[in-house]
């Protein structure tokens, strides 16, 4: 059975790093969890982000993220984007799903579309075009949505310490980010799951252990020797 790939998205300092890490912490000791990878159905549990996944992402991640990097443009940024998510795919998500592993990923295909298509204005269906070259037809069985006003992401992220070179972006920027999250998750309701990200980081990580718990009901429950 192939694997799942589950992702984090939204906006800037909405959680997802925070998340991803109580998940993988919870998935650990979860009975069920535990099960399916002493019967080898789910070999592993593995983290990964974008930009970033890979040797060749990581110094992508620097040039992106970079506060040096600020003449960068938008096109040149939409393409090291794609050049990482393409690499991040081949390298490390491929595989890992077609050996029935689960992979946590931090960010995916709809922040390109909300940062650099609503954010920056890049053409939409570019990006889709974009997306499928990187992504080979991979595409998240589940997107956890952490939802919170762009100005209370950044304002998290001010309280975390030095921003990076998206983050000093004007709220206006953000705001339209969100936008395109926002979007996304009416177009796509099966595979993008809402999450309410303005409550503690407890119940927060609660809400995501429902869905979760709901999720491999539906995509384990075939293996009646462990339900
Ligand atoms: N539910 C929460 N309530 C209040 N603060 C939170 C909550 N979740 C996370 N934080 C804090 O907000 C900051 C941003 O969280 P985190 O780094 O997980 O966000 P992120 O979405 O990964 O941000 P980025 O987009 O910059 O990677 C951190 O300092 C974190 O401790
Ligand atoms: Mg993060």
């Amino acid at each position: 059975m192939s694997g799942k790939l589950i992702v984090f998205e939204g906006v800037e300092g909405s959680g997802k790093s925070t998340q991803l890490l109580r998940l993988q912490q919870w998935l650990a000791v979860h009975p069920i969890v535990q099960k399916l990878q002493a019967c080898r159905v789910v070999p592993s549990v593995i983290t990964t982000r974008e930009p970033g996944g890979t040797e060749l992402g990581k110094a992508l991640r620097s040039l992106l993220l970079d506060n040096q990097s600020a003449a960068l443009g938008a096109q040149a940024e939409l393409l090291l984007y794609a050049a990482d998510r393409a690499q991040h795919i081949e390298e490390v998500i491929v595989p890992a799903i077609e050996a029935g592993s689960w992979v946590l990923c931090d960010r995916f295909i709809d922040s390109t579309v909300a940062y650099q298509g609503y954010g920056r204005g890049l053409s939409l269906s570019l990006i889709e075009q974009l997306n499928a070259i990187a992504t080979q037809g991979t595409s998240g069985h589940l997107t956890l949505w952490l939802q919170l006003d762009a100005e209370q992401g950044l304002a998290r992220s001010h309280r975390r310490g030095q921003l990076d070179r998206l983050e000093q972006s004007g709220l206006t920027f953000h705001q339209q980010v969100q936008q395109g999250f926002e979007t996304l998750a009416e177009q796509h309701p099966e595979r993008i799951v809402p999450i309410n990200a303005t409550q503690s980081e407890e119940r927060v990580a609660q809400q995501i252990q429902t869905v979760l718990e709901q999720r491999i009901k539906t995509w384990y429950g075939r293996y009646s020797q462990i339900y």
